[in-house]
């Protein structure tokens, strides 16, 4: 350690001769096998996949045979990792194994735990958890995790009933608490009781959050309060809360109620306050540049972003193709896909639907077919997706005969087996 290769230590030069001997491949199952051996706890658990009950328990006893020293604080920061990517059956195995071994409980122990519980074996058993917890661990992290539990189950009556419990022990002044609430009622379609809930929220003094300000602005938006959502993000202005994401959501709003112009002013507002490393911002400003049918916008964050990354990925290109089918811009179309499919490694299906779909649309149904052709010469075989769309082009210009024989087309790919998505899905 700490030698530079220049000097040429006698290690250096075992190393030297093994790469020249050895071949790649072996070289690389031994590295493979090497840091399947060193692996950290984690990646041994998120390698079990959708691995049956009790493959966890035994991953835990293998490393802990190995004498691998573990904290149950450790311990509950891969839970929290599992629940994150709601490998939930997993996560709860992992607390079980922590109860048997008798560890500490350490703080936000059974809140998760009754998240988890309710996930995988319903509220009933969530709820009992909870009425069996002792006195002291019925605090605010619990009560809110149960009421997490009623809302997202939809059970309002419960959800209040608790509240009301909560308000007496003072832990209900919370936002999590107020947005769970509100989310609530924004699903059960009961806009007008967010506003209320906005306004009780401040008189308790407890301060919105981004989630807040998002679900007030939707409730708004969806009452067609245009007027209330700018004063709300004036007030977020003030109060130095909010971002490029605010701004994308407001643009958003605006689009769905046709307000193209203030959309993009928005938008304009977005750019200034993203983070110029951040990809996901840019196709956001790219959908929703296309959205209020700007299509100039749309190639000047392309630009940008293709300025940003040596190569675009396949879903940067998905975003593009998509922007540009929504405006209707053949010779972008084609020319976009002409440079993805240049320099692409993975040749994907996806990207290639959305130019056989543009075709279709304009009626060059001999253009899409090439496509296809293509798509099939290069392994990657048409989906589903494809099918849908040959089979809705034939149905809308009345073509029933060629609509059959592309669905039954379909079919006997399907039953072949070839169709990728398919495969995939038995798989899973
Ligand atoms: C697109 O945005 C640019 C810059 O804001 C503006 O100059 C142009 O008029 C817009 N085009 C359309 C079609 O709205």
């Amino acid at each position: 350690m700490g030698k530079s290769p220049m000097h040429a230590p006698p290690w250096w030069t075992a190393v030297l001769r093994r790469l020249t001997t050895a071949s790649a491949a072996e070289l690389k199952t031994q590295a493979a096998r090497e840091e399947a051996e060193w692996k950290p706890l984690y990646r041994r658990l998120s390698v079990l996949g959708g691995a049956p009950e009790g493959s966890v328990t035994a991953t835990l006893d293998q490393w802990e045979m190995e004498g691998w020293r573990m904290t149950a604080l450790w311990l509950m920061k891969h839970i929290r990792e599992l629940r994150k990517y709601r490998r939930h059956e997993h996560a709860l195995e992992m607390m079980h194994w922590m109860e048997k071994r008798g560890m500490e409980t350490p703080n936000g122990y059974h809140a998760v735990r009754i998240d988890l519980i309710s996930k995988v074996k319903g509220i009933r058993s969530a709820e009992e958890y909870f009425s069996n917890l002792p006195e002291p661990a019925k605090n605010r992290r619990t009560y809110g995790a149960l009421f997490s539990c009623y809302c997202s189950g939809r059970m309002t009556d419960r959800a209040i009933a608790l509240l009301e419990k909560m308000k007496e022990r003072k832990f209900a002044s919370h936002v999590l608490i107020y947005n769970n609430l509100m989310s609530l009622y924004m699903k059960l379609g009961q806009l007008e009781k967010v506003p209320i809930l906005f306004q009780e929220m401040k008189a308790s003094n407890v301060l919105p959050d981004s989630c807040t300000y998002r679900i007030i602005m939707k409730s708004y938006a969806s009452m067609s309060d245009i007027v209330s959502v700018e004063r709300v993000t004036q007030e977020m202005e003030s109060q130095g809360a909010s971002d490029c994401l605010t701004y994308c959501h407001l643009a958003w709003l605006y689009n769905s109620a046709g307000l193209f112009e203030k959309a993009e002013v928005a938008l304009k507002k977005a750019e200034l306050v993203m983070g110029s490393h951040d990809l996901s911002s840019f196709r956001l400003l790219i959908s929703l540049y296309a959205a209020a049918g700007n299509l100039s916008e749309v190639k000047r964050v392309w630009n940008l972003l293709k300025a940003r990354v040596p190569r675009p990925t396949n879903m940067n290109y998905l975003i593009m193709l998509e922007a540009l089918r929504k405006l209707d811009d053949m010779d972008g179309l084609k020319q976009c896909s002409e440079e993805w499919e240049s320099g692409c490694v993975n040749y994907d299906i996806r990207l290639v639907n959305i130019l056989i779909g543009a075709y279709l649309r304009r009626g060059m149904v001999d253009e899409a077919k090439l496509l296809q052709e293509k798509a099939d010469q290069m392994g990657e075989w048409s989906d589903e997706h494809t099918f849908v769309l040959f089979i809705d082009h034939y149905l809308k210009n009345r073509k029933l005969e060629l609509a059959q024989k592309y669905s039954k087309l379909a079919t006997s790919i399907v039953k072949k087996g070839q169709l990728k998505t398919i495969e995939t899905g038995d798989v899973s």
